[in-house]
């Protein structure tokens, strides 16, 4: 006798995500290694190395990178809106593409998450409304205080929008695989989704579907550039990355913005689970309720172990699931889940650049044994 219940995907097993026929369902989340090259910010042939070597991930989501000059919060992160970073962009992709793998581009703006001193023109960073999330930001004369940023004027929202359809035009030439839009970790699109961080009373405040013009009209000028099929995004509902504050109810800003997503079939979204590197945790939103309403791919990712991994994919709790700091310390991350080996533990000194140590420089299995 045959049997017609289909046994339940494993994490080693392929999917599509959209367009996109990924060889497993190990994804490598977005990491920001602070490694362009200096003056341009545009990415060159040893992030093509380090790219490459994690190629055997289902798919890679790059780091995050900058859709305009005043998008930048971090010193060495790549920009994707000149022709240099475009073209240095080539070099990653070709490269991934070279060893069998896919990429999408994560198009990031950090709003009020900078300083001045890294600003074009000195110029205070710019936001929803002048709400000042406290922390520090690493700047070329040292470690500064965050400030309140300037809000955005209604006239200049049309920008914002046009600076991610530049940078989607600019990943599509770069040849990259699709797009991932940054919606998470207290960023600019989740500046305008928060009502903590959003005082606006114009079209892109107040109510959620003013909060949520912003993340939706990034999404649709993405999706004019590569199609639905290669577009996805990564939302946070529950984070306190970067100390922006919660929404008062994620629930309903979340939740409405991922219904809108669902209406037009985006390729994935990409779930933080809890805090951004810190407590997974799914309280405060209901994640599952938001992967049955959504019919493209959802990935999950933050703190996640082998066992956890596995268990996600094959409860159908999730589609695929992002490792992020796993893929820092081991290239052939996708390999040593599979044989359950032991993983190489990352080095936190060596996470933001520059150069090759701790990033290129992490063995495979293979070499290790050898060693
Ligand atoms: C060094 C470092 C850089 C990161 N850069 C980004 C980034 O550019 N974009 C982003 O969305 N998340 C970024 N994150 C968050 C990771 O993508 C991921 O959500 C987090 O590390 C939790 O996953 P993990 O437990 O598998 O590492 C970064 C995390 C680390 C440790």
């Amino acid at each position: 006798m045959t049997s017609h219940t289909t046994p339940p995907p494993s994490l080693f097993d392929p999917v599509s995500i959209g367009a996109l026929q990924c060889a497993n369902r190990i994804v490598m989340a977005p990491l920001t290694r602070c490694r362009a090259l200096p003056g341009s910010l545009a990415p060159h042939a040893l992030n093509a190395e380090y790219y490459a070597q994690r190629a055997s991930a289902g798919l890679i989501v790059s780091e995050a990178t900058q859709v305009e000059p005043r998008g930048i919060g971090y010193m060495g992160t790549p920009g994707i809106h000149s022709d240099a970073q475009r073209e240095g962009w080539k070099l990653v992709t070709d490269a991934v593409h070279a060893a069998g793998g896919l990429i999408v581009a994560q198009l990031w703006h950090v709003g009020a998450v900078s300083h001045p001193d890294l600003q074009p023109g000195g110029e205070l960073p710019v936001s929803a409304s002048n709400v000042e999330l406290s922390g520090t930001v690493h700047t070329q004369n040292g470690r500064m205080h965050r400030v309140a940023p300037r809000a955005l004027r209604t006239d200049e929202m049309p920008g914002i929008v046009e600076a991610f359809r530049q940078a989607s035009r600019n990943a599509r030439d770069a040849g990259f695989d699709g797009v991932e839009i940054h919606g998470a970790n207290g960023y600019l699109i989740e500046q305008f989704l928060r009502d903590s961080t959003n005082l606006r009373d114009d079209d892109w405040g107040g109510s959620v579907t003013n909060r949520i013009r912003l993340a939706l009209s990034v999404v649709d000028a993405a999706v004019d550039v590569f199609g639905r099929n290669r577009v996805g995004i990564r939302l946070s509902p529950v984070s306190n990355a970067n100390a922006c504050p919660s929404d008062s109810n994620p629930q309903a800003t979340y939740g409405t913005l991922i219904e809108a997503l669902a209406r037009r079939r985006i390729a994935f979204l990409h779930f933080i689970e809890g805090n951004t590197g810190a407590a997974h945790f799914t309280d405060g939103f209901d994640f599952a309720g938001a992967r049955r309403g959504f019919p493209g791919t959802c990935i999950a990712n933050n703190k996640y172990t082998r066992e956890m991994a596995i268990q996600a994919v094959e409860s159908g709790a999730a589609d695929a699931v992002a490792f992020g700091v796993p893929f820092i310390s081991n290239p052939d991350l996708v390999r040593r889940l599979q044989l359950n080996a032991p993983l190489t533990p990352a080095n936190t000194k060596t996470y933001y650049g520059p150069g090759p140590i701790g990033y290129t420089d992490y063995p495979t299995l293979e070499s290790v044994q050898a060693g």
